[in-house]
């Protein structure tokens, strides 16, 4: 079985995927609550990423690393430190998994992993200069280490739009937003966690083996068209 490791399988996108992968899988979840789930296939380790020391682990093939931040404001209101814990959630946290765990991952079987960036990287928007800064690095860091990494470790990035889970639960607030989000994309939906969950699943698999350094964008059509 892969043994693949889950950082923030406790809620949306990455509990998608902990609940997609453990049957098969044996899945390594570190968030600072436990998943809702108990499995013979699911070990647990309650971490906060950032000011903990990520534990020991035998081996790895995969890491998925989801934590990430929405933090939409005014240039003028947005603070020094509100870049800084962008920064830091989705970029230094995504780092730090990367480099605690590359020796094990070096010797994994068909190594690959998968970050997240977001469509506010493409498509300007007003209010998403902190979160867009820090995942344009991301995409930074999938272009940089796809290079570095080949061909032993792939890695890729999922770009998604307006997804329903806690994290957006500001922006889909009540129905009135739920409508105007829903009618702003082409396809006249937003994204539920499954789907993409469904994505990240691909590029963690040999399925995708010929796939690396890219961002693929899960974006409903509000980076693609224009209709
Ligand atoms: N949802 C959207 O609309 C959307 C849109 C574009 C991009 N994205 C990106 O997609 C990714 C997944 O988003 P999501 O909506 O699934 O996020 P989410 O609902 O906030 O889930 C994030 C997961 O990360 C864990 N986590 C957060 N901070 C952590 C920390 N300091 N240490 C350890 N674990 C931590 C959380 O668990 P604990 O709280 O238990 O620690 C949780 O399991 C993010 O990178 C996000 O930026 C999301």
């Amino acid at each position: 079985m892969r043994k693949i490791l889950i950082i923030g399988g406790s809620r949306g996108i990455g509990n998608s995927l902990l609940n997609k992968l453990v049957d098969k899988n044996n899945v390594i979840n570190i968030s600072r609550v436990k998943p809702n789930l108990t499995h013979h296939n699911l070990t647990h380790h309650t971490c906060d990423i950032l000011t903990d020391e990520l534990p020991d682990l035998d081996e790895l093939d995969s890491i998925i690393y989801s934590p990430g931040s929405i933090n939409l404001k005014p240039i003028s209101r947005l603070k020094l430190d509100d870049f800084r814990n962008d920064f830091e959630i989705n970029v230094i946290g995504a780092v730090k998994t990367i480099q605690r765990y590359l020796p094990l991952l070096k010797k994994g079987d068909k190594p690959s992993i998968v970050l997240f960036s977001t469509v506010a990287t493409k498509l300007g928007m007003p209010f998403h200069a902190s979160v867009s800064a820090a995942k344009s690095a991301v995409e930074g860091l999938v272009k940089s280490l796809g290079a570095e990494f080949a061909p032993a470790i792939r890695i890729n990035a999922i770009a998604p739009t307006v997804t329903d889970t806690d994290l957006a639960s500001k922006i889909l607030r009540n129905e009135k937003m739920i409508d105007m989000i829903t009618e702003r994309h082409p396809l006249k939906k937003f994204l539920n966690p499954d789907e993409v969950a469904d994505l990240a699943e691909f590029l963690l698999s040999e399925k995708s083996a010929s796939i690396s350094g890219q961002v693929f964008n899960m974006d409903c059509g509000i980076v693609s068209f224009k209709i």
